[in-house]
């Protein structure tokens, strides 16, 4: 069985836009179709928070038939993670693991990038090396758990972050996205979503500062520019984007008046001609019907580009990059399941249902055994 489009394929006018290639930023892609950001917790845990091993390669390759492919959420220090057996891009030894997933990932026709990641105050010391947890403000977070060698454990208060601990982070995420480039990579993705330390800053639930990086919306916007600035002064701003959540309730964070917050910083983020903004529409996983913030004006006020997330099909995609409402839509657990995605889509052929079991379990089943639709075919 050899008649499916083979991806790359130049093509057709009458293909829906979502399936046609363009450019974000500096980066050309063959597609719109973007792999969202998975935590999948199978780096090499004893060896250092290390990716690249045979079967993290081979998972990779697998979903290249996406335009472009954002790494899982790596983090830029050992007191940025959050879950056991996330990836670093900090060490050497890390960066020699990444090169081997890019350079797989581009000669089967895709581009990456990394998702660059601190967890802030969702984590526990059993996960950090026995360091305390780090965060805008001595606020822990409700309901929220943390899981470690030792099962589920509560997480602790974190410490306010001092200013020179605050420059120290922009730091470390200026390091990672050297260490990014030296990786192969085609650039970055600042995670700036999910309750995790960028969002800590920004939406008040969490941020009761009264310095100069809390309080006003500009202020609570500081630090997640210090770090794109910083981050954009490394690699350059056509290889930037960030991802944001202005309304997603995950890891029990809020803000009082959402609009007014990512407004303020979407207008600086257009001022920094940063390659994209990649917006979670709604709850994380959950329902895009959560009241408080206008995407569409988002959209319209930021020159880049505008990656759409979150309960996407195929109908809903396709009308939202023809109708301009976004340039990109990505997708997160349809990848999980669905390793040839894009065949899928563009054939509108059935899509494998992925089993939430194995998101982080280890070893190769729920993450390289998912079948491609030419392996369903043959094996019919
Ligand atoms: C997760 O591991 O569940 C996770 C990680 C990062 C996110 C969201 C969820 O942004």
């Amino acid at each position: 069985m050899n008649s499916p489009l083979p991806q790359g394929t130049a093509p057709h006018s009458t293909e829906p836009k979502l399936f046609q290639p363009t450019r974000i930023g500096s980066i050309d892609i063959a597609n719109r179709v973007v792999m969202a950001p998975l935590t999948r917790s199978r780096a090499d845990e004893p060896a250092g928070d290390v990716p690249g091993s045979d079967m993290n390669v081979e998972y990779y390759r697998q979903r290249s038939g996406a335009g472009l492919i954002i790494s899982e959420g790596t983090q830029v220090s050992p007191v940025g993670k959050g879950y056991m057996a996330t990836p670093g891009i900090y060490s050497d030894a890390q960066v020699e693991g990444w090169k081997r997933i890019t350079a797989a990932v581009h000669s089967a026709g895709s581009k990456m990038l990394a998702q660059i990641w601190h967890v802030g105050r969702i984590t526990h010391p059993d996960l950090t090396g026995g360091a305390q947890p780090i965060g805008p403000s001595a606020i822990a977070p409700r309901g929220v758990v943390a899981y470690t060698r030792n099962g589920k454990v509560e997480i602790p208060v974190p410490q306010a972050m001092s200013v020179e601990r605050i420059a120290e982070v922009v730091g470390q995420f200026r390091r990672a996205a050297s260490n990014a480039m030296r990786a192969g990579f085609d650039g970055v993705e600042i995670h700036g979503a999910n309750g995790y330390l960028i969002d800590q800053f920004l939406r008040d639930g969490a941020n009761r500062r009264d310095d100069t990086y809390g309080g006003s919306v500009a202020a609570r916007c500081r630090f997640a520019l210090e770090i794109v600035d910083a981050v954009v002064a490394e690699i350059g701003a056509g290889h930037v984007g960030i991802r944001l959540s202005p309304l997603t309730p995950f890891n029990d964070l809020a803000d009082s008046n959402p609009q007014h917050t990512f407004d303020h910083l979407v207008e600086q983020l257009d001022r920094r001609s940063i390659a994209f903004v990649h917006f979670i529409e709604g709850a994380t996983g959950g329902s895009r019907d959560v009241p408080g913030f206008d995407y569409a004006k988002a959209r319209k006020s930021f020159r880049g580009a505008y990656i759409a997330n979150n309960g996407y099909d195929r109908a809903l995609a396709i009308d939202a990059v023809e109708s301009g409402r976004a340039d990109a839509v990505a997708f997160g657990r349809a990848f999980i399941a669905n390793p040839d995605l894009v065949q899928r889509l563009r054939r509108n052929a059935p899509l494998n249902t992925p089993d939430p079991k194995s998101f982080y379990t280890p070893g190769p089943v729920g993450y390289t055994d998912y079948p491609s639709l030419e392996q369903q075919t043959e094996q019919a």
